[in-house]
């Protein structure tokens, strides 16, 4: 299906002024390891978002892995960490590399994302910290819920990574935690490739992370006061060579640094056409099929979500018949595919049917599918998608 797709999920997100950018670049024959240019982007990145530090990796689960790596630095002996069970699945396999317990909470339909009562329903003593998923750039970010983390003095990790742009109360989705991640994946809203990106207002996380995405290595923070006191701990080592935790290469490189620079700069405007996108596809679609009351205040959509009112099967099977008879590339299930407690690496751990106890996210996963948004798209492209999805009902 995918590149006979007359819709595709994404469409050129590569422009030709980013290959320009690119050719330009490497003309200079330049560093393309890991250099100046991703120093440039992490500075233009954190400044966009509104941060004090951003560190540049190869990917959104790399920006997942790291922010939970941190939070074992923290807490040596885990915990228990809040996830939504309607997520990626690196949201939850770096709480379970990292040894912590993870627990599940179910979404609201008007976000996409957990509801905060029920996540302040699940906080206890063991808990460490909630790790929120921002799904198809909706907010479920509630002052209820900030109050109280910051009341029990619980940490907040945001994953933005379908979400750039988003926004809570005016001030973008990924400021409120003690991290935040992105991804820079083709399909996003913005794309370096593969890519990602940690964000941070501590400084004393900002050097970790550096030393984390980095085989563990100190050298990699650029702080000769830093360095010193560790090299004085350990003499018979290396300066070059001195392993602070047990640590992968999670780098990006300067190519990656490039096409961050380049596409920033359209990212506001491709939101900004998006949200249109989505608003004039919510107003055609039919409200007595799909379901359409979402959370609309700051929201960044990339996707087109279609949710059955009607637990229907066959209903469904129409539209994705529709779909694929008009060569409208989807997703079914939205993020991750729908309820990630039914997949292999947790259903043998859960066991007895636990991902029944998530019901919206069990209605996702039957009755819910996402297709492309993008800049591109025109009125009527628009109004044909909306055609095609509601002609299941005639
Ligand atoms: C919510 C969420 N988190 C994390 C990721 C992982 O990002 P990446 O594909 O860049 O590793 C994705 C991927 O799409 C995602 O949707």
């Amino acid at each position: 299906m995918k590149s006979k797709s007359l819709y595709p999920l994404m469409k050129n997100n590569i422009s030709n002024k980013d290959i320009e950018y690119v050719t330009n670049f490497l003309k200079k024959k330049p560093i393309l390891t890991q250099s100046k240019q991703v120093l440039k982007f992490e500075k233009i990145w954190s400044k966009w978002l509104g941060v004090k530090y951003s560190v540049f990796v190869n990917s959104g689960a790399s920006a997942n892995l790291l922010s939970i790596q941190l939070l074992k630095l923290k807490y040596p002996k885990g915990g228990e960490v809040i996830v939504p069970a309607h997520t990626w699945s690196s949201d939850i396999s770096s709480i379970l590399h990292c040894g912590f317990k993870p627990v599940f909470v179910d979404i609201d339909f008007q976000t996409l994302g957990m509801n905060s009562d029920l996540i302040i329903s699940k906080i206890n003593k063991n808990t460490k910290a909630v790790f929120i998923s921002y799904i198809l750039g909706f907010n479920c970010l509630t002052d209820k819920l900030l109050k109280y983390l910051k009341k029990k003095r619980i940490d907040l990790i945001e994953d933005v990574c379908e979400s750039h742009g988003a926004t809570f109360k005016n001030r973008k989705l990924g400021t409120f935690g003690w991290t935040s991640n992105f991804s820079f994946y083709y399909a996003h809203h913005m794309s370096t490739i593969e890519g990602g990106m940690i964000s941070t207002n501590d400084k004393k996380a900002y050097y970790d992370l550096l030393i984390l995405r980095s085989h563990g290595l100190i050298r990699e923070v650029n702080n000769l006061s830093y360095q010193s006191t560790i090299k004085k701990k350990y003499k018979d080592l290396n300066s070059q060579f001195i392993f602070k935790y047990p640590a992968y290469n999670l780098r990006n490189n300067e190519i990656g640094g490039i096409l961050g620079q380049s596409q920033i700069k359209r990212l506001n405007k491709n939101i900004k056409k998006r949200n249109q996108n989505h608003l004039l596809f919510l107003k055609k679609l039919n409200k007595n099929v799909f379901f359409t009351q979402y959370n609309l205040k700051g929201h960044s959509n990339y996707a087109l979500n279609l949710i059955l009112k009607k637990k229907s099967k066959s209903l469904f099977k129409k539209l994705t018949n529709n779909l694929k008879y008009n060569k409208i590339e989807y997703r079914i299930g939205s993020a991750g595919g729908g309820n990630q407690l039914r997949q292999p690496y947790l259903r043998d751990i859960l066991k007895n049917k636990y991902y029944l106890n998530f019901p919206n996210t069990e209605h996702l996963h039957f009755y819910s599918l996402y297709i492309g948004n993008y800049p591109e798209l025109k009125k009527e492209q628009i109004e044909f998608l909306s055609n095609v999805c509601n002609s299941i009902s005639k």
